[in-house]
């Protein structure tokens, strides 16, 4: 699949540099700047891509490598992302960095955090908060890739159409990373290069602790450049290795939002992609949006301009769309789903919803029901084969199993002051234009008569009716109205019947 929800591979080749039984690494997350870009009051880390916070990917690919310790490094903005932290993972430890001196102060903020720690774990893993598409994965390619060549560094790499801005990664003639100069502190010769830095390593820590203590803000940032620590460990006799992947898309960071829009389609083609490999029909993957938390079946089909988010599932041969949004709701096998909008909610097996429904949080549908055109539904459990075809609102409900729900019927849950239940029995029978004025029940096998205003509850096998008697008034019309349109087509009609009346009759009659 999207690579998500893969689980963390065995770990390590037992030839690496780790001693055996080592203790695993520690994962720093650099999430302190500022995402001025963005220009958005929240936190460039809690915006969303595919239905997740940019933070929780650094977090669910950090935490495949089955790390020691997770740390991330916060700034800007940190009591939301501190708020989300305290969430989603109450486990990993944050470290303040209260000014953003660079990426290599950045880490000595981390490092700070793990002081506790009776020694620091053989390797530290740098990622940052905003790469989202990074895969736990490439994580464990990265380690196990930095262990078997035994270097001081490893850093992630991918070659790029347009490197501008990135840090570029320069070699030796073997091929190994002499270092990584900055776009703004590089000649054109060093500008031409296409391999950039992504910003992810392996470090040794030994190496990573000497390197940090060297670094200088001798630079056009007036930075500490992380970067920096690569040189260090150069220097030092140490390898310093470039783990080139294929996919950029991966060392792809988000700073402003046509960048969130673009990984977000990026992200939402690889959902789709997975989906269909697995079984699922995409009519139209641009206009289908699927969340990476939704689970499809096989042979699902999604027809245009359907968006499925948060925990929703659908079973097998259900048809969703065109149309159609649905956040965490249960879609049972073979069901449809047409034009509608839904939250929190069960649609059973079989069953009929839409075109143009409602689906508010608490609505259960069951087998083979029906939920139809502009009908909402609220806190409502409506029976197997049960049906609300038309126009109805129905909250607060318990409707049995083979009921029929007539055109425009209204179950009034709220009398300006509380909610109350309305139930219905199995197999009863709703007239439509109803309204049933909760609480109230009306029994199994019962009937409303169309047009009522029930206060009360209906026994079984009874009618309910509550409306005023019909009357009508003999030649109002022609009275009343003589001389229009109207009083001309009912004269008409009158006269043809007398007329159907003597010829039914005849002249031998009389
Ligand atoms: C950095 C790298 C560059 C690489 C690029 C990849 C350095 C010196 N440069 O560039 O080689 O190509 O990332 O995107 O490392 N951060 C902090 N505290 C700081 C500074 C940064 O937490 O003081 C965090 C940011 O929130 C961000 C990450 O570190 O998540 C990278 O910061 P950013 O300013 O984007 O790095 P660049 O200078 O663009
Ligand atoms: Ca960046």
């Amino acid at each position: 699949m999207s690579g998500l929800t893969s689980e963390p591979s065995e770990s390590v080749d037992p030839g690496s540099s780790a001693p055996a039984g080592a203790a695993p690494p520690a994962v720093i997350v650099l999430a302190a700047g500022g995402g001025t870009r963005m220009k958005s009051a929240k936190s460039k880390l809690l915006h969303e891509v595919a239905g997740h916070p940019l933070l929780s990917y650094a977090l669910a690919a950090a935490t495949q490598i089955q790390p020691q310790e997770i740390v991330v490094v916060v700034g800007h903005q940190r009591d939301q992302v501190q708020a989300h932290l305290a969430e989603i993972a109450p486990h990993v430890r944050t470290a303040v960095q209260e000014e953003q001196l660079g990426t290599g102060h950045a880490v000595q903020c981390g490092l700070a955090a793990l002081s506790d720690l009776d020694r620091l774990p053989n390797e530290i893993v740098v990622t940052y908060g905003d790469v989202p598409m990074l895969t736990g994965e490439t994580l464990l390619d990265l380690v196990e890739d930095h262990r078997s060549q035994r270097a001081g560094v490893t850093v992630l790499t991918a070659v790029v159409a347009d490197p501008t801005g990135y840090g570029r990664v320069v070699r030796d003639a073997d091929g190994g990373v002499t270092g990584i100069v900055e776009h703004r502190d590089a000649d054109d010769e060093v500008r031409s290069i296409t391999e950039i830095n992504s910003g992810i390593y392996v470090f040794d820590s030994a190496v990573l602790v000497a390197g940090l203590d060297g670094l200088t803000a001798d630079n056009d940032q007036g930075e500490l450049y992380l970067t920096d620590v690569l040189t260090h460990a150069r220097s030092a006799g140490r390898t310093v290795a470039g783990h080139l992947i294929d996919d950029a898309w991966q060392t792809e960071g988000i700073n402003d939002r046509v960048q969130l829009s673009a990984m977000s389609a990026e992200m939402n083609r690889r959902i789709l992609v997975g989906w269909m490999r697995a079984g699922v029909t995409v009519q139209d993957p641009a206009t289908t949006w699927v969340h990476a938390s939704v689970d499809l079946a096989p042979d699902v089909t999604l027809l245009p301009g359907t968006s499925l988010e948060g925990a929703t599932s659908v079973g097998a041969g259900a048809t969703i769309g065109p149309e159609v949004s649905l956040k965490d709701v249960e879609v049972g096998e073979g069901a449809t789903v047409v034009r509608t909008h839904g939250e929190l909610s069960v649609i059973g097996p079989g069953a009929e919803v839409g075109p143009y429904a409602r689906l508010r949080p608490g609505t259960r549908l069951g087998v083979k029901g029906k939920i139809g055109t502009f009908v909402e539904t609220k806190n409502a459990r409506i029976g197997d084969r049960s049906k609300v075809p038309h126009q109805s609102y129905v909250g607060d409900a318990e409707i049995g199993v083979g009921v029929n729900v007539g055109a425009g019927v209204i179950f009034a849950n709220y009398d300006g002051v509380t909610k109350s239940t309305t139930v219905v029995g199995d197999y009863s029978f709703v007239g439509s234009n109803a309204v049933l004025a909760a609480p109230l029940t009306v029994g199994a096998g019962a009937f409303v008569a169309a047009g009522s205003t029930i206060t009360g509850d209906v026994d079984p096998g009874d009618l309910g009716v509550a409306r005023g008697q019909q009357r009508n008034i003999r030649g109002w019309v022609l009275r009343k109205r003589a001389g229009t349109k109207i009083a001309t087509a009912a004269q008409d009609a009158l006269d043809a019947a007398a007329e159907d009346r003597s010829a039914q009759s005849g002249p031998d009659d009389r």
